[in-house]
């Protein structure tokens, strides 16, 4: 057995307390690069970089980020609704020649029909996760380097191929953290890596089952990612005490705000995490150094391991147990909490060997066929100009 780690870039803000603007960062670039050029030195095999109208935009943030980092690898949101599957395909094989294939994609359905809609998404839930299957049967193809024809129920593309392949044979990995059924079923068909928020051991462990079974009756397998924060110190009362520091002056209205704006989310991932606590102080204990405090004002990833490093890594040791490999996971302020988990944490853990190896691409066949002026570059209708 051994762990995976990542870290998280902070590109919706970052800092002390958590519900206040006191001790707040700015996303500016300078400080979300010292994050990831933290990571990437301390030993982190990848990083997350989340989307949504709440995020700096993270194509263009991983794309700067890139050739700061040297072993560092991209996990980056491709959203199959706002983007078709060649141009997505073509941004994701770039970056992925322009990084030395340290590139990841994570597929978000999407889970908050307002936002969805602000992006000009007005398909409910089934249909988004069915666009996202017919999405990724396309994807698979130009990564394969197949030259696509596709009349769907929601996506239409003709002659639709790569000429600048990605460096990744067969394309980056992909990744999903959905928690509904058409979500599995979706990470069955498709995915390499399953990621789910930081749900108790038992529960992680039976969606990892019932996933586990999608993929096999597609005669598939599928690896397993977990996402949640660490508040990891040398002592147990510290590392509780920092918890309840984090939280300590965000006010009822707050998180009453968040809590309503939560429960109006069409993602069955954030319900589930929602109910873990209810909403209330009095709750955020939910297992063996978890805790789920930070859920009362963030969306998304809303619990923590709490404790001591011995402790933190004993419950990370559980998970894994239970077939995670990859943690992503993430403190505030998430520059100084970097440092934390990796010199208090990794020692104590199994972790893997990083892929130091950085690949080169392979020739673009519209760069050949532009020189050579060959009949094929002109079935491609616009050339580089
Ligand atoms: C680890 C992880 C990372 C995610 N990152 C994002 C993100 O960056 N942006 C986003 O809109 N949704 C993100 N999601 C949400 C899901 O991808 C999904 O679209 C949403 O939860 C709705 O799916 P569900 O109803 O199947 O749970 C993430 C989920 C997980 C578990």
């Amino acid at each position: 057995m051994t762990i995976i780690p990542f870290w998280f870039i902070p590109s919706h803000g970052d800092g002390r307390w958590l519900g206040s603007d006191e001790g707040s960062r700015p996303t500016d670039f300078g400080y979300l690069s010292q994050v990831a050029v933290a990571a990437d030195h301390l030993g982190f095999h990848g990083v997350l970089l989340p989307t949504g109208r709440t995020c700096e935009d993270s194509w263009v943030l991983a794309s700067a980020l890139a050739p700061l980092t040297h072993i560092l690898k991209f996990l980056v949101a491709v959203r199959p609704g706002v983007t078709s599957p060649l141009f997505a395909a073509r941004q994701a094989a770039t970056l992925d020649r322009v990084s030395g294939g340290r590139l990841l994609i994570n597929v978000v359905a999407g889970g908050d029909a307002r936002e969805m809609r602000a992006d000009g998404v007005t398909l409910d839930h089934a249909e988004r996760y069915a666009q996202t299957d017919e999405f990724l049967s396309i994807w698979r193809r130009l990564m394969a380097g197949e030259r696509v024809d596709h009349q769907g129920d929601h996506l239409f593309a003709e002659s639709a191929e790569l000429l600048f392949p990605p460096v990744q044979a067969e394309g980056p990995p992909l990744y999903l953290g959905g928690s509904s059924d058409p979500a599995i079923a979706v990470t069955a068909n498709h995915i390499d890596w399953y990621l789910t928020w930081g749900e108790p051991v038992a529960a992680v462990r039976e969606k990892i089952g019932r996933v586990r079974d999608a993929a096999a009756a597609q005669g598939r397998s599928v690896r397993f990612g977990i996402r949640m924060h660490v508040i990891v110190r040398e002592q147990e009362e510290a590392a509780w005490a920092e918890a309840d520091r984090l939280i300590s002056r965000i006010d009822d209205k707050t998180i009453a705000l968040v809590q309503k704006a939560q429960a109006a989310s069409g993602s069955t991932g954030q319900r589930r995490m929602q109910a873990l606590h209810g909403g209330r102080r009095d709750r955020l204990v939910i297992g063996p150094n978890l805790w789920a405090g930070i859920g009362l004002v963030r969306g998304g990833a809303g619990t923590a391991l709490v404790g001591s490093a011995e402790n933190v890594a004993a419950r990370m040791t559980e998970y894994a147990d239970a077939g995670i490999e990859t943690f992503v996971l993430s403190g505030y302020p998430h520059l100084e909490e970097a440092y934390r988990v990796a010199e208090l944490l990794f020692p104590l853990l199994p972790i893997a060997a990083r892929d130091t190896h950085i690949a080169t691409a392979r020739p673009g066949r519209a760069g050949e066929a532009s020189v050579h002026h060959t009949a094929r570059y002109d079935q491609v209708a616009t050339g580089p100009s």
